[in-house]
């Protein structure tokens, strides 16, 4: 069992990992519309990278504690991010 003050510290982090990963998610948005596909796909992988830091903030916090509590702005980002990621799979095959 950790202290509430950290669990809410990293709880914090999470939600400042997965607004990161939205940031870049746009910004990967405007510029494949703006013609640069080169810099679209290193901000996909930063959207990515973010992602995994928030999952693996997650996974810590999951193994410390008895019972997680997570903030409900928080679950509805990881839903977006989820349903995002499987639209942009069906966008992909259409264009196959
Ligand atoms: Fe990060």
């Amino acid at each position: 069992m950790i202290n509430q003050r950290v669990q809410d510290a990293i709880n914090e982090q999470i939600n400042a990992e997965l607004y990161s990963a939205y940031l870049y998610l746009s910004m990967e948005s405007y510029l494949e519309k703006n013609g640069l596909p080169g810099f679209a796909n290193w901000m996909r992988i930063q959207f990515q990278e973010e992602q995994f830091h928030g999952l693996k903030f997650l996974t810590m916090l999951t193994n410390v504690v008895d019972r997680l509590h997570l903030n409900q702005s928080l679950v509805l980002k990881l839903l977006g991010m989820v349903s995002l990621q499987y639209l942009k799979k069906l966008q992909n095959m259409k264009h196959m």
